[in-house]
């Protein structure tokens, strides 16, 4: 689970972990472990700490099952023409190769496992993957990118038993949602739930529970699909 200090991705360490998982959290803070599980401080800029990890659960529990690769950042607040370089950079290398290098290291530990056909790679996208959102398009750039990376994935993976799938969340209440309110000039995230159907953010739990099952071995049937777990978003 990259990503795993993080809101959604805490609140996924915890759903799994409470479904019997043993995981392995990665990411570049620190965070406590679940239950029977690890918590490993790497990059997923860089592929060998990513490796690591994928060695470590071989290592203690002989198998991986699922993968989520939740870790990313998030950059903008002026449009596209005045997007300083290093912002896309990091925006491509943290969101989208963070993901690749996640896959490039798990899938061929599921594919030489014991049962690939129980296995899944869930990478979270966005609802920035499916609408362009204003003064943010290196992130929608990287979140569209992540879906095509997932169908790619999808399709290199037929007849495995391997499975790909993205998870869309709308605004979920976490750092990350703290952080857009502030390149929109907005002092409260809250003000984000009139984007949404439902009229108020996301739980991180909410989304961990639709993570959760795209990890299950009944997730196989969202294979190489876009789960919108979003609440209606319509920016
Ligand atoms: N919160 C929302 O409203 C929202 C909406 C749509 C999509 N998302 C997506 O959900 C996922 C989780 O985001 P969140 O809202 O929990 O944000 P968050 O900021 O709470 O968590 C992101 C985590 O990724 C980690 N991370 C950043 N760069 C890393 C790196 N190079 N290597 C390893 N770890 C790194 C951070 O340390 C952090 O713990 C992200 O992919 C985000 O784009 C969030």
């Amino acid at each position: 689970m990259t990503g795993a200090a993080g809101g959604i991705g805490s609140a996924t360490v915890r759903t799994l972990a409470a479904q019997g998982y043993r995981v392995i959290g990665f990411d570049v803070r620190d965070a406590a472990a679940a239950e029977d599980g690890v918590h490993v401080v790497g990059d997923v800029c860089e592929r060998e700490e990513l490796q690591g990890a994928v060695d470590l659960a071989l290592e203690r529990w002989g198998r991986l099952d699922a993968v989520v690769a939740a870790a990313a950042v998030i950059a903008g607040g002026q449009p596209l023409w005045e997007t300083p370089d290093d912002q896309l950079q990091e925006l491509w290398d943290v969101d989208v190769r963070g993901v690749w290098n996640t896959a490039a290291v798990a899938v061929p530990a599921m594919l030489a496992g014991p049962a690939p056909s129980g296995c899944r790679f869930v990478a979270v996208a966005s609802a920035a993957a499916s609408y362009g959102l204003f003064h943010l398009a290196g992130y929608n750039a990287a979140k569209h990118a992540v879906v095509g990376l997932v169908r790619g994935l999808a399709a290199d993976l037929v007849s495995t038993g391997v499975t790909a799938v993205a998870v869309s969340p709308g605004s979920t209440n976490t750092l990350m949602l703290e952080a857009t309110a502030e390149l929109y000039g907005l002092s409260d995230p809250i003000a984000f739930a009139s984007n949404q159907l439902l009229r108020r953010v996301l739980d991180p739990d909410e989304v961990a529970a639709t993570i959760a099952f795209c990890c299950s071995v009944e997730g196989a049937a969202l294979n190489g699909s876009v789960v919108n777990a979003d609440g209606g978003f319509r920016p």
